[in-house]
């Protein structure tokens, strides 16, 4: 008889790591992310999880959100925790972002080493997804021969103007010399971005710029990965996804993350009594009852996301400009959301604005969005265009009104007003006339037109992350590439 061959070696169960860069909307959505992973490659399957949060971020979303009871009993998934470098206690303001960056980078490659090869026989790590800024875990991955997939957290229009920066340069539209001239060499985006859409770092005289040049560096390096996930769906961002895959093919667009972790919780005959909180500030739910007690439609909400700080020139602006658009609302002002103060200044606020406030409005430290989004007394979004934030209105169905801050907002933006048609984009501009104007726009004079893009945009979403929508497909797909990576 020929000799049998030799036994397979023993499969290792896959076991994934999810590391996000260390700020609210990284965490959010790659949390989201290793929840449905957990459903869609259920234990049997072996799947451990192990997500590495930064140790400040760990303490505040324990304390802060859902996540213990969430995740407790889950044996196969775990946190890990790793110092983002800055004092525990300390704010994690945008000017520590590239420190903070530069102290993962050295600190993470030994955690990741660990990870691969355990020494406390647990199962090693077969597949690292990474915050597609981390981009420097390629290399660990290499290193330890593990794939790295890495995930955006921003949108395929907005990455795919980071992509465009080198061609940019190279055709003299970097440095910008005119903001309102339209940008012709982002292929895809002729005729829509002008370049005060393309991301505000952009905006720089001097190339060698650190952000531009980290942020160009970083989006060049995702064609090493052997994926990259979005959190996006096909049918709102096709032809723009089609110009990515021709440097990143195999893109796994799986959004929005949190309806589709409702949809697929739901399959699994797991409906959620409510939704799933991943916030790293205490969520103020009085907004709710306050929601309740308002008409149909009839409130604004606002709010500027985790990181924006405003001018206390550009505080009072939208403060007279709400109140002037006689419009009920919901304001989210963070504590520290205002230049060199901390709370809310009411000392330079009127008592005319104050009375209208008491009268029409409510103001939280910081909402539970989600909910609020849902709520049906909401009528419109004045918001700052992040990425989670934008995607969450477009799948509530709720139209925007939009003042970008930084970074990717000013292509979301643009992209909401002008190619979705689900808002209006106040770029640039903040005095309390036109925010009134684009107010009174939103929730009255183009009421019925915006939302009724916006409801067929909610459907579109609800469709690509049910079973058999593209969102859902491509969980699947990534499930099988994971599972395909283990063995
Ligand atoms: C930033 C970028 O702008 C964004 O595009 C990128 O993808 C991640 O980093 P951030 O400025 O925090 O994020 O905005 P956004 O992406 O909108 O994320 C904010 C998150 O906080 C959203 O998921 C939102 O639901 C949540 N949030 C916001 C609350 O839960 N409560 C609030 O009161 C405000």
């Amino acid at each position: 008889l020929p000799p049998s061959p030799p036994a397979a070696p023993p499969r290792e169960p896959p076991h994934v790591v999810v590391f996000p860069f260390p700020a609210q909307g990284h965490v959010n959505s790659m949390l989201k992310l290793a929840e449905l992973l957990m459903l869609c490659l259920p234990g049997d399957d072996g799947l451990r999880i192990t997500f590495l949060n930064s140790e400040h971020n760990h303490r505040h979303i324990l304390r802060c959100s859902d996540v213990s009871s969430r995740f407790a009993g889950r044996p196969t998934f775990c946190f890990k925790t790793i110092s983002d470098g800055l004092p525990l206690e300390a704010p994690r303001s945008m000017d520590k972002l590239l420190g903070m960056l530069s102290y993962l980078k050295l600190k993470a490659r030994d955690v990741l080493a660990e990870l691969t090869a355990p020494a406390d026989g647990q199962s090693p790590a077969t597949c690292i997804i990474a915050d597609g800024i981390l981009s420097f875990v390629i290399d660990v991955g290499e290193e330890f021969g593990v794939p790295v997939v890495l995930f955006r957290t921003i949108s395929a229009c907005s990455l795919w103007a980071y992509f465009c920066i080198p061609r940019l340069i190279e055709a003299e539209e970097l440095p910008i010399r005119d903001m309102d001239r339209l940008i012709t060499s982002a292929p895809g985006m002729e005729g829509l971005l002008r370049c005060r859409d393309l991301p505000s770092l952009c905006r720089v005289t001097d190339l060698s710029d650190p952000f531009l040049q980290f942020v160009t560096i970083q989006t060049g390096q995702s064609t090493r990965a052997r994926g990259l996930i979005l959190n996006t769906f096909e049918a709102l961002e096709e032809p723009v996804l089609d110009q990515i895959r021709a440097h990143c093919p195999n893109i796994y667009t799986v959004g929005p993350l949190h309806a589709h972790l409702k949809s697929q919780l739901s399959a699994a005959g797991q409906v959620p009594t409510r939704h799933s909180s991943n916030s790293l500030r205490k969520e103020d739910r009085s907004c709710l009852p306050w929601l309740d007690r308002q008409p149909v439609g009839s409130v604004l909400y606002v709010s500027f996301g985790s990181a924006t700080v405003l001018k206390r020139d550009q505080l009072t602006e939208f403060w007279h400009g709400i109140v002037n658009s006689k419009c009920r609302f919901l304001w989210v002002l963070r504590p520290d959301s205002i230049e060199s103060h901390v709370g809310i200044p009411k000392d330079n606020i009127d008592a005319e604005l104050q009375t209208a406030t008491e009268e029409r409005g409510c103001i939280v430290e910081w909402a539970p969005q989600e909910e609020v989004l849902a709520h049906p007394a909401i009528g419109g979004f004045l918001t700052h265009s992040g990425w989670n934030s934008t995607i969450e209105s477009i799948t509530a169905g709720v139209p925007m009104v939009c003042w970008p801050y930084f970074a990717d907002q000013q292509v979301n933006s643009r992209f909401v007003s002008e190619a979705w048609k689900v808002g209006l984009d106040m770029k640039d501009r903040c005095n309390r006339k036109v925010v009134e104007t684009m107010i009174k726009d939103l929730m009255v004079g183009r009421r019925d037109e915006l939302s009724r893009s916006a409801v067929a945009k909610a459907n579109q979403a609800m469709e690509a992350v049910s079973e058999g929508g593209s969102s859902w497909d491509h969980m699947n797909r990534l499930t099988e590439d994971i599972r395909s990576m283990s063995g």
